[in-house]
C-alpha cells in the first residue's frame, strides 16, 4: 500500500495490521527524530478529520503545512494536481487531502510522495472507517460475526460506503436503515427498519443527513421519531450494544440529544481513536516509501 485512498484496496490482514499499530500508538509515545513535512489540503470543511490529523502529525514530530483553500491560489484557478505538485516541490513528504470530487485521487497518480484520502466526495472516507473499525475492535475484540446497522442518509454518505466495504471484508453482518429517498441501491446490503435493527444489532452506527449534498433541503421535523434513535428505541437495544456516529451530530434529528453521551455511546471515543489510527496510517506509508527506517518499529513487529 503506497497511498491510502480506499478501504477497497486493503485486505483483512492489512486492516488488522493497521488496527494493531494504532493500538501501539494509543499505548506508547513516539516521535520521529528527523524533520519531515506533511501538508493538510482540505478543500471541504472539516473539524475532526483535519484536527485529528494535525494532532497525530504533531505527536509523531512531523511538521504540519496548513493550507486554506479559500486564501490559496486555488482561487486563481490552480488545479488540485498543480496544488499537490507545488507541495511536493517545496518539500512536503506526504499529503493529506479532502476534496469534494469522488475520484480526485486519479489525478494524483504521478506524485512521488504518499497521499492519504481524508474524504472523497460521496465515495470514500477510509480513515474514518479505520477509526470506526478500531472502536468496534476495542469493544468486541473482533469484527467477525457482529451484526452492525448503518442508519441514516446512506445515499450521500462516504462513511457508509467505506464501512460497508470494510465491515463485510472482516466478516460482519451489515444492515442498512434509511428513510425513503436516502437508500443507495448500488450497495448490496439488506435494508431493515431501525426498529428491527435495535433488536438484533451489536452496533448501531448513525449518520447525519448530508444537507450539503442534497439539491433541496430535507424536511427533518418528524425525522427523529420516524427514523432516528429515540430513547424508546435505545431501551430496546441489546444489553451490550453500542452507539456510534462519525459526527458532526445533528442532535435531536438522527439521535436524541441525551443519547449522544449516554453509557452506550462511543461517539467521542471514535474521535480519540481517530488520532491513533491516523498516526498508524501515516507511519505505515512513510515506512512503505522508505522515508523512514523500519527499525523504529521493532517493538511490535
Ligand atoms: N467525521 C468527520 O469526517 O468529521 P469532519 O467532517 O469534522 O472531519
Amino acid at each position: 500500500m503506497k497511498n491510502f485512498i480506499s478501504v477497497s484496496d486493503l485486505n483483512e490482514e492489512d486492516i488488522y495490521k493497521l488496527l494493531i499499530k494504532a493500538e501501539y500508538y494509543r499505548e506508547n509515545d513516539f516521535s520521529l527524530a528527523e524533520q519531515l513535512f506533511v501538508a493538510n489540503l482540505f478543500f471541504e470543511p472539516s473539524t475532526r478529520t483535519k484536527m485529528s490529523f494535525t494532532v497525530a502529525e504533531r505527536k509523531l514530530g512531523l511538521e504540519v503545512l496548513d493550507f486554506h483553500s479559500e486564501s490559496s491560489s486555488v482561487l486563481k484557478g490552480e488545479t488540485l494536481y498543480d496544488t499537490a505538485k507545488t507541495f511536493e516541490s517545496i518539500g512536503a513528504n506526504m499529503l493529506v487531502i479532502r476534496h469534494q470530487s469522488d475520484d480526485w485521487s486519479k489525478e494524483l497518480k504521478n506524485l512521488s510522495i504518499p497521499v492519504i484520502n481524508a474524504g472523497a466526495g460521496k465515495a470514500d472516507h477510509p480513515t474514518q472507517c479505520m477509526l470506526d473499525l478500531l472502536t468496534i475492535y476495542q469493544e468486541y475484540g473482533t469484527l467477525d460475526g457482529l451484526n452492525i446497522a448503518i442508519v441514516g442518509d446512506i445515499k450521500h454518505s462516504r462513511v457508509a460506503r467505506s464501512n460497508v466495504c470494510a465491515l463485510q471484508k472482516l466478516g460482519a453482518e451489515v444492515y442498512l436503515c434509511a428513510a425513503p429517498g436516502f437508500e443507495d441501491e448500488e450497495l448490496e446490503v439488506p435494508y431493515i427498519s431501525l426498529d428491527q435493527a435495535v433488536e438484533i444489532c451489536d452496533v448501531i452506527m448513525l449518520l447525519r443527513i448530508q444537507h450539503e449534498r442534497h439539491l433541496h433541503k430535507a424536511e427533518t421535523s418528524n425525522y427523529l421519531d420516524m427514523y432516528g434513535l429515540t430513547k424508546e428505541r435505545e431501551q430496546r437495544m441489546k444489553k451490550h450494544a453500542i452507539i456510534m456516529h462519525p459526527a458532526p451530530v445533528n442532535r435531536g434529528v438522527e439521535i436524541d440529544t441525551d443519547l449522544v453521551e449516554c453509557s452506550r455511546s462511543r461517539i467521542f471515543k471514535q474521535m480519540t481513536n481517530g488520532v491513533y489510527v491516523r498516526m498508524a496510517i501515516m507511519m505505515h506509508l512513510l515506512e512503505e516509501w522508505g522515508t523512514i527506517n523500519e527499525n523504529y518499529f521493532k517493538e511490535y513487529q
